[in-house]
């Protein structure tokens, strides 16, 4: 495995804190705005993310977007990165929400290793019940980053001390959180449709086009 390529796992033990979107929106920045070659490779069942990759496949020509090379496979992800990832600048992994043995083995040959979760009880203990087999990993891949980021967080004033509430109780069991706090908005979901990131977004002008046609 090429030691430049970067392998940024995105994963943890809860469902839907929004794994998926954040791995999407990091393989979409890495690709749009940084232009390196990106592989987006999915190891969840839900099949999430190869699905996106999928509508993006099929909408790339009309809406001229880049496109990513992508795979699924929920076995051999160790064997499958030593043979391919030197392919790339870096390989981003959307893992399943919850221990498996393939998300643990994408944490020994990862190099980052990012926790998304939602500002909340369940979501924190989550990451408690984690820390162990992460640790575990590390003894292994010394070198694996790891970093929880705080996603769908509420964007009111008044509930910023539970964001730094979550970030301080992560620090109690020795997990870093990292500064910048992804806040809910539906743009999200909107890019989502016909496999775009929130770097792609259709213009106003083209937004305004589009209903003209579908009007006629
Ligand atoms: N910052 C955000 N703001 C608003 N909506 C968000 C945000 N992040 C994720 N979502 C939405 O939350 C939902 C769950 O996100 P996602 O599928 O990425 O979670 P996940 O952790 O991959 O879930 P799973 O554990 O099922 O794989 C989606 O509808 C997504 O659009
Ligand atoms: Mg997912």
């Amino acid at each position: 495995m090429s030691s430049n390529t970067k392998i940024i796992l995105v994963g943890g033990s809860k469902g839907g804190p929004g794994k998926s979107t954040i791995a999407q929106q990091i393989a979409g920045y890495l690709l749009v705005k940084a232009k390196k070659t990106v592989h987006l490779l999915d190891i969840d069942a839900q099949k999430t993310t190869y699905q996106w990759c999928q509508d993006r496949t099929s909408f790339a020509a009309d809406l001229k977007l880049d496109n990513f090379s992508f795979n699924y496979l929920t076995e051999g992800v160790m064997d499958y990165l030593s043979e391919n990832a030197n392919k790339y600048d870096y390989v981003v992994i959307d893992a399943g929400g919850f221990d498996s043995e393939v998300q643990r083995e994408a944490m020994l040959v990862a190099t980052h290793l990012l926790l998304p979760i939602r500002p909340k009880r369940r979501d924190i203990r989550s990451l408690a019940a984690l820390d162990g087999i992460v640790e575990k990993a590390q003894i292994i891949n010394e070198n694996l980053l790891v970093r929880v980021v705080m996603n769908q967080c509420p964007s009111l004033p008044n509930q910023a001390t539970r964001i730094i509430g979550a970030k301080e109780i992560c620090e109690t069991f020795g997990m870093i959180a990292l500064d910048t706090n992804l806040y809910a908005r539906n743009v999200y979901d909107d890019a989502e449709e016909a496999g775009r990131t929130i770097f792609e977004l259709p213009t106003a002008n083209a937004i305004k086009k589009q209903k003209k046609k579908l009007k006629h």
